[in-house]
């Protein structure tokens, strides 16, 4: 088989890595990659949908795995299902579940899924007065896509007035057309994944991220800074709980409105005193809970991939090793605000020979026989161990040996799973 991965994170990293191993494939590209996946499967430049489309023609692709959220709510699944090309990925319709807040809200609401009680407001003169009906703390989001910042979980009712105006007065562009204002919740968060075909769904595993800049959860949100699996918190009666309060309920509700969602659905999740409560959908694996998720995997990923596009999910067996995984994510000393691009990394060879390390690669690029950073989120040093505290151990060993001056990282992840 010929498969093509469409991204340049260290998702796609993680699963371009992860496909190579499967005795079924002959061949992986990526496209457009980076410098590690480079080092692992074939780089391929492709601009456009159209170009994607042609190249899988040509190639003779047997599946496209899609890894943004962006090609997907752009309807990259739809034009390679067109074409006749099997793509795993939801159509553009079914991935409003991450594309529109208010549209999963609203799926919440009519099929009964637990969630954040919320409203929804297309001008900023109502939303106001709810906020100020309502107090703080409170939850106002841009209902689109908006890289990860449309979300303000305002601790007062000033800053909860504040993010409307930003919000309405055209920050995130199309994406603040309207706002979701919800109900602040507390607890401990977990990323769950599930695959599904459409009809049937199955746990895919389930991670803990670390979304703030600094140790011991401080500064502004990012793109998540470290993960690890699995999540102490997820007892098995926890996960049958995710499965049927909230997973299998919301692939019927997809069916039923006749958008079916195929490929993994990947809910964050509020693990209130209440019970499990859905924060957001996404429509493509998390960055970087798929570093450690696949390291952990034990079973072949291709049949798991290729049963969400074309069904038979129900004969899928998905299988962990019992250890623990632990990614640590070496970013650009700035990020999530601005940083410097083009400074060189260095003994990253090194630090790959150490025992029971994968370094997946983010924002690198080659230039003058160097590697150097490219991006915001840079490098995911992930390593296994027989506990949380051990595959901490062997993570940090490989970050403390490679040479960036210009780079850095939480020490702290783990932390709360170590603790317990
Ligand atoms: P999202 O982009 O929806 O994942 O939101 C980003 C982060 O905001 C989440 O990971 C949570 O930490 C926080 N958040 C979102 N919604 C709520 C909520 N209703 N209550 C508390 N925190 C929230
Ligand atoms: N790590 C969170 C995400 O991928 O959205």
């Amino acid at each position: 088989m010929k498969i093509l991965v469409i991204g340049a994170g260290g998702r796609e990293h993680a699963l371009a890595w992860r496909i190579k191993q499967s005795p079924l494939v002959t061949q992986i590209f990526c496209a457009p990659g980076n410098a590690g996946i480079g080092q692992d499967v074939t780089n391929v430049a492709l601009e456009s949908h159209v170009d994607i489309v042609a190249f899988a023609k040509k190639e003779k692709i047997d599946l496209v795995v899609v890894g943004p959220e962006g090609p997907l709510v752009d309807g990259l699944a739809d034009r390679l299902s067109e074409n006749g090309i099997v793509v795993f990925g939801p159509s553009a319709k079914a991935a409003q579940l991450e594309g529109s807040k208010g549209f999963t809200k609203d799926i919440c609401r009519k099929y009964n899924i637990p969630t954040a009680a919320y409203e929804r407001f297309y001008e900023a003169g109502s939303a106001l007065a709810y906020i100020k009906k309502q107090g703080a703390p409170i939850v106002v989001k841009a209902d689109g896509l908006a890289a990860g910042k449309g979300v303000i979980v305002a601790m007062t009712e000033e800053e909860a007035l504040a993010a409307i105006d930003t919000i309405f007065g055209g920050k995130f562009g199309a994406a603040g057309a309207s706002v979701v204002i919800e109900e602040y919740m507390e607890g401990e968060e977990v990323s769950f994944f599930a695959f599904t075909d459409g009809k049937d769904a199955i746990e895919f595993g389930s991670a803990q991220d670390h979304k703030r800049v600094g140790d011991g959860d401080t500064g502004p949100n990012t793109g998540g800074m470290g993960t690890y699996t699995p999540a102490p918190i997820m007892t098995d009666a926890m996960r049958a709980k995710v499965m049927e309060t909230i997973i299998r309920p919301t692939v019927s509700a997809m069916a039923a409105e006749g958008m079916p969602y195929k490929g993994v659905l990947f809910a964050g999740l509020m693990m209130t005193k209440s019970g499990p409560k859905l924060i957001e959908y996404n429509a493509r694996f998390g960055d970087p809970e798929t570093q450690s998720l696949m390291m952990r995997l034990e079973s072949d990923l291709v049949p798991a991939l290729l049963a969400c596009a074309k069904g038979g999910l129900d004969k899928i067996d998905i299988r962990f090793k019992p250890e623990a995984v632990l990614c640590v994510v070496m970013a650009a000393k700035g990020y999530p605000e601005t940083y410097e691009k083009g400074t060189v990394i260095r003994k990253l060879d090194e630090a790959a020979t150490l025992p029971h390390v994968k370094i997946f690669h983010a924002g690198t690029a080659h230039k003058d026989g160097n590697i150097i950073a490219i991006g915001g989120r840079v490098l995911g040093v992930t390593a296994e161990g027989t506990t949380i505290t051990e595959a901490q151990k062997n993570a940090y060993r490989a970050v403390d040996s490679i040479d960036w001056p210009q780079g850095f990282c939480r020490r702290d992840i783990g932390r709360r799973a170590v603790k317990k």
